[in-house]
């Protein structure tokens, strides 16, 4: 649960500080979460995505929260909508929905993120972009629900057929840039260990920016939560703390996206999510992603509102140890075995670092 709904006063001071006009000081999360959206209450589906955008709706992912669908948007760029149903009293995928309280959450770390590729000290483009918010009230649409099938023949879902809402249950719409394709789902698409490298530059890049600017943790960083895509660029750059750093592309670009137990402060305002007595979460067994939740927790002693940046550098070590274990097209070329002993020597070092800002300046692999 987050343990940041924000109250009358930090959230003008947090929307002081975010630089967004707030006119009206007395606002429930509802109004809060309009405010966000630009809305004065909740809208019609129809009224946010237009008929032949439903249409052309595929579904390209799901979580526990919500389900999410590519289509295009009026500029014709195709775009990522991260369906979250909130507020209602029915059980979706075994859970209580999310109150508007908590959705500001993930809405707050997300507009803060997907700000940072503006920013003058600490920028990068390695955050997914939010283009939009929406808040809309009805039935799941139809269009949707066919998308939903359609994954679920070709994939398999995990999730209820979003079918049982009423006319009165409203979501939340995060559009986002498209990313790509995650991790989990690249599994051997990807050309080879010198992209698996890259790929874990422009991570651990990402991160430390976000500690620098924003004493960010993102806390869940698994290999769904990490995407990529071609580019034709041969560098990307970002800026730390003034200095501009490239990072050479490979042909794939990262995205970070997934904010749900992330962590991050603006000014003395921390925004986190409370999840010591989440009992499942530290159960896990099975793959060493399950272990990471049980070390952030030995780390911060389950105080999860303070700055633990150590907790950034064990979902690289984690990281690392799923691209080592990937599936590649090919051999990698020459560079291959250097590659692997590069990357296997990162894996047995990197721990030792007290950030991803850390990780990033001293591991020989990134100099
Ligand atoms: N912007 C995006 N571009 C492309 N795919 C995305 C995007 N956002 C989410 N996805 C896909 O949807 C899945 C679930 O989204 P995510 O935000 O991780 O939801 P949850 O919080 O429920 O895990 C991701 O693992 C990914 O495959
Ligand atoms: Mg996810």
């Amino acid at each position: 649960m987050p343990d940041f709904t924000p109250n009358t006063h930090t959230w003008s001071r947090l929307k002081a500080a975010l630089s967004v006009a707030c006119e009206d000081a007395d606002l429930s999360d509802a109004e809060k979460v309009y405010a966000e959206c630009g809305q004065q209450h909740p809208l019609l589906w129809e009224e946010c995505i237009l008929p032949h955008r439903m249409k052309r709706c595929v579904k390209i992912g799901e979580g526990t929260f919500g389900e999410v669908f590519s289509t295009v948007n009026t500029s014709g760029d195709t775009v990522a909508l991260k369906i979250i149903p909130v507020e209602g009293s029915e059980i979706v995928n075994g859970e209580d929905q999310k109150t508007f309280g908590e959705i500001l959450h993930e809405i707050i770390i997300s507009k803060e993120l997907s700000s940072l590729k503006e920013k003058q000290q600490n920028q990068t483009h390695s955050f997914i972009g939010l283009r939009d918010l929406h808040c809309v009230r009805g039935c799941y649409p139809p269009d949707f629900l066919n998308a939903w099938d359609r994954f679920d023949q070709q994939k398999g879902s995990e999730n209820d057929r979003p079918d049982f809402f009423e006319n009165d249950q409203l979501f939340i719409i995060l559009e986002f840039e498209f990313g790509g394709i995650d991790l989990e789902n690249s599994n051997g698409t990807m050309a080879s260990l010198v992209v698996a490298k890259s790929i874990l530059h422009q991570v651990t890049a990402a991160l430390a920016v976000a500690e620098e600017e924003l004493q960010f943790e993102h806390r869940d960083l698994h290999w769904g939560n990490v995407l990529v895509k071609t580019t034709k660029l041969k560098t990307w750059s970002f800026l730390l703390n003034g200095v501009t750093h490239s990072v050479e592309t490979k042909g794939v670009l990262v995205r970070i996206i997934d904010y749900s137990l992330s962590r991050l402060a603006i000014d003395d305002l921390t925004v986190s999510c409370d999840i010591s007595k989440d009992e499942e979460l530290f159960m896990g067994q099975g793959d060493y992603q399950f272990d990471i939740y049980r070390l952030m927790r030995q780390e911060n002693g389950n105080n999860w509102s303070n700055f633990h940046p150590h907790t950034n550098v064990l979902w690289l070590h984690y990281l690392c140890s799923k691209l080592l274990s990937m599936k590649y097209r090919g051999p990698g070329g020459r560079g291959a075995k250097d590659t692997r002993e590069e990357l296997t020597r990162f894996y047995d070092n990197v721990l030792q670092y007290s950030s991803a800002t850390e990780a990033l300046k001293n591991c020989p692999m990134f100099q």
